[in-house]
């Protein structure tokens, strides 16, 4: 299935200069959706993880989808102020803006195994900071998943080491 087919250039969005990829599309279509999520599951199930982490708010879409196909929990990253409970924080710098992930300091056990998601990666700001949440917490980077890279802006050389995975990218 071709993917990035179902992807929308949305130039200028939210500033001027950027095209914004919206994935709104392919969640709207069950096919595209389906083969988004399975195809991730295929990559991700050898890695055996014990939980996955996905980042506020659109990793959260496939994110969770992602740890059902699995048969593991859910972690949610969520932007600052929004967990109830004790939380662990890391910053970083947006395409467009600067903002922080926190994570309940509690959710992960030490040395579990771990899959972080997110739809797209860009400069790598947020997956370097989901990347540091688990980590700080002693927990294990199994892999990171993405639905979208826009590899021209370089971001996979903040995940050196890291399994990642991207399902369309754009050079
Ligand atoms: C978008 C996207 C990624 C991040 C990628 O999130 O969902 O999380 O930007 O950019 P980076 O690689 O340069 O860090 P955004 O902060 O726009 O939030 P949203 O998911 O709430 O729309
Ligand atoms: N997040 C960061 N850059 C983005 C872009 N160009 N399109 C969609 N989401 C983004």
């Amino acid at each position: 299935m071709n993917l990035a087919s179902y992807i929308r250039d949305i130039p200028d969005f939210p500033k001027e200069g950027i095209v914004f990829k919206d994935i709104t599309p392919l969640l709207l279509d069950f096919d595209a959706l389906d083969f988004a999520v399975s195809s991730l599951a295929e990559w991700a199930r050898p890695l055996s993880v014990d939980f996955v982490v996905a980042a506020e708010a659109r990793g959260f879409i496939l994110g969770a989808a992602l740890a059902r196909e699995l048969g593991v929990g859910f972690v949610p990253a969520r932007k600052p102020g929004k967990l109830p409970g004790e939380t662990v924080s890391a910053e970083y710098i947006l395409e467009y803006g600067v903002d922080a992930l926190e994570m309940h300091a509690d959710a992960i056990a030490d040395g579990a195994r771990v899959l972080l998601h997110d739809d797209l990666l860009a400069t790598g700001g947020t997956a370097a900071a989901l990347v540091d949440l688990v980590r700080g917490r002693g927990a294990q980077v199994a892999g990171f998943g993405f639905l979208v890279e826009l590899s021209f802006l370089g971001g996979r050389e903040k995940l050196d080491g890291i399994d990642v995975k991207t399902l369309i990218a754009y050079d």
